[in-house]
Parts: C-alpha cells; structure tokens; sequence
C-alpha cells in the first residue's frame, strides 16, 4: 500500500540522517568468539567483543548433545500454551533448578526474557499501585511497567537516596509499589545497589525486582547479583533469561509458591504463548549443570573484563560488560568500524538503546576470549578509540 511504504520510507530517511538506521549484517557464529561475517560476496573472519554468550556454552559439546537428545525423545516444538499441552516434563526439572540456584521456593519458565518481564509485572501491580524503576533499566522492564498501567516513577541511575525520597513522598498514596532495577545494568556493566534498594523495600513494603539477564552465571558464583554483595539479600522477585550466559534462549522468574502461582494464572505472555521448545529447556538444565559444578568457571568473564579494563586504562569492571562511551552516534560507528578492520566485532551502541548524546563502544568478555587478543584489543583501543571521541569534540 502506498501511503504505508511511505510512511516507512520517510522514518527511515530520518533515522539515516541521525545515522541511527540499523541494519542485519549476516554473521555466522563459528565457535563461542570467532564469526564470519559476509561484507556483499566477500566473508571476513572476525573475533566477537560483542556477544552475551559469556561462558560460551551455546557452543558447548555436552550442551549441544542435551538439546539434541531432548529433540529425539520430546520433539522440536512445544505444541501449546504450558497451560494446555505444552508442559513438558522437562520445564519442572529447569524450574527446580532454577529455584535452587536463587534461593527461591520456585521459578516460572517463559518464552524469553523479553517475554517474562512484560507478564510479571502486570500480573502483580495495576492502575492503582507504584513502580519506581531505575532510568537505564532495559527495555523490557519499562515495556512491563508500562503494562501495568500503574504510576510508573523513574529514579536517577544506581540513585537509592532519590527511590527513598520518592517512597516517602509517593507511598502513601498507592496500596502496592514494586522497586524495579536491572541487577547488572546491560549497556553500563555496572550493578544496581541492591542491598540499599533492598533495606528501602523492606522499609516502605515495596516489592524488590531484578533483571538478572546480565548477572545468571557470571556474577556472585554464578548466582547472580542477589549473590554479589557481603551479605544474602532479600530479592523476592529475581527475573532473568536463558539467553546470556545460559547460552541458549528463554527468560524465568524464581519467585516464592504464592507468587509462582498467580503467575501461571495471569501472566498474559505466560498464559497465552507456547511453551518454550524442549531443546532450550534441556540446555538449560546442562548449563546449569557446568554452572554450579564449577564457580571457577563462572568466574572467568569477570576476570578478562578486567584484565582488559587495566590494560586499556579504563575503569575497572564490575561485571563482563564494559562500556566506552563515545557520544555521537556516528562517532561510535566510526570507533567500531577502525575495530572491525584489525578483525574485531564490537558493534557501536546508539540511541535508543542508550540515551541522546551517550553512544558507545559495548565490549563483552567471555570465558573463552583468548588473553592475547584481549591484549591485542586494549592496545588498539588506547590508539584508536580517543581519535575518535577527539573526532566529534566541538
Ligand atoms: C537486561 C536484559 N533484560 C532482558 C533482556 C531480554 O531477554 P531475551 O533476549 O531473553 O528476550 C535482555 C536482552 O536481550 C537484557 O539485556
């Protein structure tokens, strides 16, 4: 239809002009780093600093091997919504599992992460209630608050001082309220500071939520960020994916029974979409097996994100994501092209993933990235990355 192609022809003129057009580049992953990627007919060997795969194990033989044989015996899909048909027996055992490593009485598994947070939180908090939720939280922690119809009040990033100012000023007036934070924030690699936002919940009965996407496997022995501070803290609602350090793809809550409960009941994206396919939930069961058999390994990531922070000398990381902000998106494309020329992917991070003006260079690290390529990178970095922030400066 022509005024629909139009319509979509002039957002994309707009996005080009701001150099915020994003497009697919076919890459194929070869091993848990290494990708090829096709440039027309050309295909060009790349390492990847860009990818949440963090202990590699989307590509791990014993993994591989469980999704297979779930495969053989249960089939490729799930048939049905987990509340008809779709419950197969395999999803009790991941959520069991799930529970243990958090600490929670149960867990609920979902179709994605994605998935999960737009259900829970409307399945708990409505028109009437609260949500307080950190600015840099990502996306679909806001797309779940937003749900819910509530009165959703963002706080200033990591900002425990303003979510106590607003629970005083704004409580009262709301019969429930949920405090919603990435526990590991996605695009900053910081971590949320959970044990004041906890004492805060505590305090004002509010409802502590996380998003543990970044923070499963790679933070607090591989339990997350519940895990990463001095003392067990009290996170009644721990939401995270299967699609990082998991290695595969889906998203869970661990939570107490009651909750569990009426999250099978009223979870929209729960109730009504298909149970994630046997494949991934088998995965996830042998993830969780290398996980827990070995924190050393879960340690990792962390490690070669700070040996490539004290290289680089830059800050020194908090989790296996590390952030250089460039400022303008087309400087970021910039810093990331002159990487992907000496063989390295690390895609530019633009608006609106990130806010106006905040651009970056998103490196991850992982268990398996080679130490003399990180090396190789934090040298690269030192020379290239302040031409180009100098590039854009007034
Ligand atoms: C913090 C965070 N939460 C949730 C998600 C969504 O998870 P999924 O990719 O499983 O939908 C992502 C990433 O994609 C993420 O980075």
């Amino acid at each position: 239809m022509q005024s629909l192609d139009d319509f979509a022809a002039g957002k994309l003129r707009e996005l080009d002009r701001r150099n915020l057009h994003r497009v697919l580049a076919t890459t194929d992953r070869l091993d848990g780093v290494f990708v090829e990627r096709q440039y027309g007919q050309q295909r060009k060997r790349l390492i990847s600093f860009c990818c949440n795969d963090y202990l590699g194990l989307s590509q791990h033989p014993a993994i591989k091997a469980a999704a297979t044989a779930a495969i053989a015996r249960h089939g490729i899909g799930s048939g049905a919504s987990r509340l008809v048909t779709g419950n197969h027996p395999l999803f009790a055992e991941l959520e069991r599992r799930l529970a243990r490593l958090k600490g929670s009485q149960a867990a609920c598994v979902f179709g994605s992460g994605y998935l999960a947070n737009a259900g829970i939180i409307p399945a708990l908090i409505g028109p009437a209630d609260l949500v307080l939720i950190d600015e840099l939280s990502h996306a679909c922690l806001w797309t779940g608050a937003r749900l819910s119809r509530s009165t959703v009040l963002p706080f200033r990033h990591g900002d425990a001082a303003q979510v106590e100012a607003l629970l005083g000023s704004h409580r009262g007036h709301h019969p429930r309220a949920l405090i919603a934070t990435d526990g590991v924030f996605s695009m900053d690699g910081d971590l949320a500071p959970l044990p004041q936002l906890a004492e805060l919940a505590k305090r004002f009965d509010a409802w502590l939520m996380t998003d543990d996407a970044h923070g499963l496997g790679v933070i607090g022995g591989g339990r997350g960020s519940t895990f990463a501070f001095s003392s067990r803290l009290d996170v009644p609602l721990q939401m995270g994916t299967l699609s990082k350090a998991i290695g595969g793809y889906g998203g869970y809550l661990c939570a107490s029974d009651p909750v569990i409960d009426l999250i099978h009941n009223r979870a929209r994206t729960f109730v009504y979409a298909t149970g994630l396919p046997p494949a991934m939930v088998a995965a996830a069961i042998a993830a969780l097996d290398l996980i827990e058999r070995d924190p050393g390994y879960a340690a990792l990531p962390l490690m070669k994100a700070k040996t490539f922070t004290r290289l680089a000398g830059l800050p020194e990381a908090q989790s296996p994501i590390v952030p250089l902000i460039i400022g303008e998106a087309e400087a970021a494309l910039a810093a990331s092209r002159q990487l992907e020329a000496e063989g390295f992917l690390v895609t530019a991070i633009r608006p609106p993933t990130v806010p106006a003006g905040t651009a970056r260079l998103r490196f991850t690290f992982t268990a398996i990235h080679p130490d003399s390529e990180i090396e190789r990178l934090a040298a690269l970095v030192r020379k290239v990355v302040p031409q180009s922030v100098e590039s854009v400066a007034p």
